[in-house]
């Protein structure tokens, strides 16, 4: 039996989230505009565009093209500013585990991921070689929750849609996920990932046994 394991990035492989939102709220901070860690659940998942556009919308901002650009960029620096010094270590608990598991059991692994930093932080962090397939930013039009990014990633390993699992941290992307009609397993808090079809806090709380009946099923 062989199943896709689709994992997204930021917030799920890597510890990203809270770099996206530091760099995130230099921006809102210039602007004037007020950006909560409640606000920041909205960006997860979502393309840097978008976000800045969510943003703008908190605060009832107008922004020309010019501006946007120009803050886009100012964000993305800001971001891999912080990333110059990544290693193995923030990678988050338990994921190398799974990793591991799934390759010993020849399983598709593929990333689906709207960040188009993917490939260098795969690299930084040394997990790059366990992934058969990456779907990132740079490979999609349609953003999360449209499923693209996911159905993308089954088809380039040649596995149903119904064969295959995603791991996501954001609602938008357990919503992509359901509507791809893959199995949902969201990675943090129940409160907020109530849709997916399985919860987990984090890597450390998922058996060898849940995967193996995954992968059985
Ligand atoms: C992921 C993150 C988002 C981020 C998006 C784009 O989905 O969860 O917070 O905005 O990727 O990432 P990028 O690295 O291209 O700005
Ligand atoms: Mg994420």
């Amino acid at each position: 039996n062989k199943k896709a394991f689709i994992f997204d990035l930021d917030g799920v492989i890597v510890d990203t989230a809270k770099y996206h939102f530091l760099a995130w709220q230099k921006i809102a901070q210039s602007l004037n505009i007020n950006f909560t860690h409640e606000d920041n659940e909205l960006l997860k998942g979502v393309s840097r565009v978008r976000s800045l556009d969510i943003i703008l919308g908190l605060g009832n901002v107008q922004a020309s093209q010019e501006d946007k650009d120009k803050w886009l960029i100012q964000k993305n620096e800001d971001y891999l500013s912080y990333l110059v010094d990544m290693d193995e270590s923030e990678v988050l608990p338990g994921v190398l585990k799974i990793l591991k598991l799934l390759k010993e059991k020849n399983q598709g692994i593929a990333l689906g991921s709207a960040s188009k930093n993917a490939r260098p932080i795969l690299e930084k962090t040394g997990v790059l070689s366990y992934f058969d397939v990456i779907v990132d930013g740079n490979d999609v039009t349609n953003a999360k929750p449209d499923p693209e990014v996911f159905l993308k990633a089954a088809q380039l390993l040649h596995i149903d849609p119904k064969n295959s699992i995603v791991f996501e941290d954001s609602v938008a992307g357990i919503q992509a996920a359901n509507i791809a009609e893959m199995v949902s397993v969201g990675i943090g808090e129940e409160t907020i990932l109530h849709e997916a079809d399985h919860i987990f806090k984090d890597f450390t709380q998922i058996e060898t046994s849940f995967i193996n009946d995954l992968i059985s099923q």
